[in-house]
């Protein structure tokens, strides 16, 4: 299989083996592999609450209109954006912790986050938790395949009702919940609309 036919060939999968399980080892594995994912400034805003129990998952299935992924998958990877991560000076102290900027940048470096943010400051907003969540769910759902797992994005659920259950803090920003794990059926194949009718290549 060639890569492109790897990246072509996620689809949302919604039958999964109820007896599949997925170990805490690949858990961690494949969140460091999708925490690759770009995001502004490398705010990195993302939070992670991994749900691997049959009985829980049951009762979130309950907040999902009844999908029974939800109750089967091998576990509920639930992301939220984190707010409290769009902060210079953190990310600043990690650039130069891990050699990225040297002290003697470190001012311009700060400024140059700051006035981007002046042009930008959407992307420190939901909008922004959004996106840069965005960027890192997609990588994500790409890296499960590569450990041999599928999934399926979803938002047809009650975050809130899964947060109180969860006691997830309220300050953040509910994104996606996907389930993953062993697929019994392969999702529906993709249909989409013709591709001149969303590109327009200027010459
Ligand atoms: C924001 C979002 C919310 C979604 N919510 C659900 C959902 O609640 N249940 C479901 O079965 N699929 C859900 N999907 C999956 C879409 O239906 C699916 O991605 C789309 O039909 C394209 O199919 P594909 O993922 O197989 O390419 C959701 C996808 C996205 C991106």
């Amino acid at each position: 299989m060639t890569l492109l036919d790897f990246l072509d060939e996620r689809k949302s999968v919604r039958i999964f083996d109820p007896k599949a399980q997925i170990s805490n080892r690949e858990i961690m594995d494949i969140l460091a592999h999708a925490s690759d994912a770009p995001s502004g400034n490398n705010f990195q805003p993302w939070k992670v609450f991994v749900v691997k129990n049959k009985e829980k998952q049951a009762i979130l299935k309950n907040f999902s209109f009844n999908q029974q992924q939800v109750a089967d998958a091998s576990a509920i990877f639930l992301i939220f954006g984190n707010k409290s991560n769009y902060d210079i000076q953190k990310i600043m102290k990690f650039n130069l912790e891990n050699c990225i900027i040297s002290e003697s940048q470190l001012i311009e470096k700060t400024n140059r986050v700051r006035t981007y943010l002046k042009l930008h400051p959407e992307d420190i907003s939901n909008e922004g938790l959004r996106f840069d969540n965005g960027l890192f769910a997609m990588n994500l759902m790409h890296i499960i395949r590569a450990f041999g797992y599928e999934s399926n994005p979803m938002r047809g659920t009650d975050f809130q009702k899964i947060m109180e259950f969860l006691n997830i803090p309220q300050n953040l920003v509910p994104i996606l919940m996907l389930p993953i794990g062993k697929p019994l059926k392969a999702g529906y194949p993709h249909q989409r609309y013709p591709i001149n009718d969303f590109v327009k290549i200027i010459e």
